[in-house]
């Protein structure tokens, strides 16, 4: 246990009277592929958002090598290079090109020099074949290369662990694939991932632990094959034939 990146214990957050999320415990370790399914509104969002600091958990830990990040007492930046995330939106810089979209977190918060910082994010850019593209500007690719950007600029923090809200959901469908494949090779490399998704074949080929969420709780976690072949909740197994009929 004592190797445990994250842990999260009892974590509660509420919106006014909406109780997003009720006691949620989990944890990850180093190398784990843990994908989050769940419908829309079960929370996924709100609990990435809340292990990396975008949201204030109303009670309960988030513990980070054993020490509350929830608390407010740690720098959020130097917080976020080791827990990285990647949006939907990609959330890129538009103003930046894509290679100082890379550069920048690494001069700001790690203080890298700028022929370091440049080194580093162009090995990235190459990882996920966004190094011919290193002057273009966000506006002027298309959305899976700018997803790819993104996840070379979380990569060039070197986190321990990588958060993905639903990295291929704003996607055209043919862009899908190249993004997936990049995250695909992240996992095979050993990158610690956690992972909302809705891609049901990555969830179940790609990682090695799955968490279905439905209205605030996990109602049920495992190995991927376990909870696809043989759910053993209800609910489990009215979401994931809801979702195979689509
Ligand atoms: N900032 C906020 N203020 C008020 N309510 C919020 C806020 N963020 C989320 N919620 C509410 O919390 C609930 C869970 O939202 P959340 O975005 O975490 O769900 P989700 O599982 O990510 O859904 P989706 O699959 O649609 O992305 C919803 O009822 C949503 O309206
Ligand atoms: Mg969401």
């Amino acid at each position: 246990m004592n190797d445990t990146i994250l842990e999260v214990r009892h974590l509660s957050k509420s919106f006014g009277r909406n109780h997003v999320l009720k006691d949620i415990d989990f944890a990850v370790r180093p190398g784990d592929v843990t994908s989050i399914i769940g419908a829309s509104g079960s929370g996924k969002s709100t609990l990435l958002r809340c292990i990396n600091l975008l949201e204030t958990p109303t009670s309960g830990e988030i513990l980070f090598h054993g020490e509350n990040i929830a608390g407010g007492k740690v720098n959020a930046n130097s917080y976020r290079s080791k827990v990285g995330m990647v949006f939907q939106s990609f959330n890129l810089f538009n103003n930046m090109t894509v290679l100082e979209n890379c550069m920048v977190g690494q001069t700001k918060v790690l203080k890298k020099s700028h022929e370091e910082a440049k080194a580093n994010a162009m090995k990235y850019l190459e990882q996920v074949g966004m190094a011919p593209y290193i002057k273009a500007k966000p506006r002027q690719i298309s959305g899976g290369q700018k997803q790819r950007v993104a996840i070379a600029r979380a990569l060039a923090m070197e986190p321990e662990v990588l958060l993905f809200d639903e990295p291929t959901s704003a996607l055209d469908p043919e862009m899908v694939g190249e993004v997936l494949s990049v995250m695909r090779d992240l996992a095979k490399e050993g990158m610690t991932m956690l992972v909302v998704t809705h891609e049901m074949a990555f969830a179940r080929d790609v990682s090695n632990h799955v968490v279905f969420m439905a209205d605030g709780v996990i109602c049920e976690e495992g190995e991927p094959k376990e909870l696809f072949e043989h759910p053993k909740q209800d609910r489990t197994r009215e979401f994931l034939s809801r979702f195979m009929e689509r």
